[in-house]
């Protein structure tokens, strides 16, 4: 429960005000990351998964989270994924100094919600109990509030991707709310990007994650984003964004930067 947020009637647990937001020298992580190859639409090769890996490290990330999509279109298996995820750790230079965890790019389909509830952690990140979710633009259940509870009485919180659709109330609800770093810097466009600044400005995003696919423009890359986002909202928020946010998510722990959302 997010004691900061008073008032508020938050039934998923995922926020702490006991804890202060970290310095610079705590790591980057990216949260959402398809760098295991030929697994879905994210590098074809081992060569461009590893070079995703050398553009990552030469961003200043520390830590990505390898986030194969679970869809109609991509399976998802959980063992063959570790095991990819093992000889990518293998490939990469030690000097890169990048660690990584397997999470998931969940789509939030009826049958996926069941088996979700019915095993968690083949879908979280790592062996925690965030689940990225992802929702379709044409296909979201009818009653994802009700979703959303259902999986915070298992335990969950769901990590929602830039959505303007009710993003406030689910913010509100407890869900976190993850903005693409693309989208703030206006490489989709000007529609994402307003969106991107709109919640930001509303104190409705917890973290900055890459969605990177591939080396030429969907590229691992926070640091343009916490620029950006450094401007809108200070360096404070925007550090929390890209370093002690998402730190604290893939170890499990209670964000530590979560202010309530501002609703209009
Ligand atoms: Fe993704």
């Amino acid at each position: 429960m997010c004691s900061n947020r008073s008032g508020a009637n938050r039934n998923l647990n995922q926020c702490s005000v006991d804890q202060t937001v970290p310095g610079k020298d705590q790591v980057v992580i990216d949260i959402h990351c398809h760098v295991l190859p030929e697994v879905d639409d994210g590098p074809k090769s081992w060569d461009v998964a590893v070079e995703m890996c050398r553009m990552a490290a030469a961003d200043g990330i520390t830590h990505t989270v390898a986030t194969p999509h679970a869809n109609d279109r991509y399976a998802y298996d959980r063992t063959y994924l570790s095991g990819l995820l093992d000889q990518l750790r293998g490939k990469i230079d030690p000097w890169l100094r990048l660690q990584f965890s397997l999470g998931c790019d969940f789509h939030l389909s009826f049958e996926n919600l069941e088996r979700v509830l019915e095993q968690p952690h083949t879908y979280t990140i790592g062996e925690t109990n965030y689940l990225l979710v992802e929702l379709s633009n044409f296909s979201v259940p009818t009653h994802l509030s009700e979703c959303f509870t259902r999986l915070g009485d298992r335990g969950l919180t769901p990590i929602l991707q830039q959505t303007p659709q009710r993003i406030l109330e689910w913010a509100e609800q407890g869900c976190l709310i993850q903005v693409t770093a693309s989208a703030l810097t206006g490489l989709w466009g000007e529609r994402p990007e307003i969106v991107a600044r709109w919640l930001l400005d509303r104190s409705a995003v917890h973290v900055l994650a890459s969605d990177a696919h591939e080396t030429k423009r969907r590229i691992p890359n926070l640091s343009a984003a916490r620029a950006v986002a450094e401007r809108i909202v200070g360096a404070e928020y925007a550090d929390a964004l890209v370093e002690g946010n998402p730190g604290a998510i893939v170890k499990g722990m209670p964000i530590p930067y979560c202010p309530r959302p501002v609703l209009d």
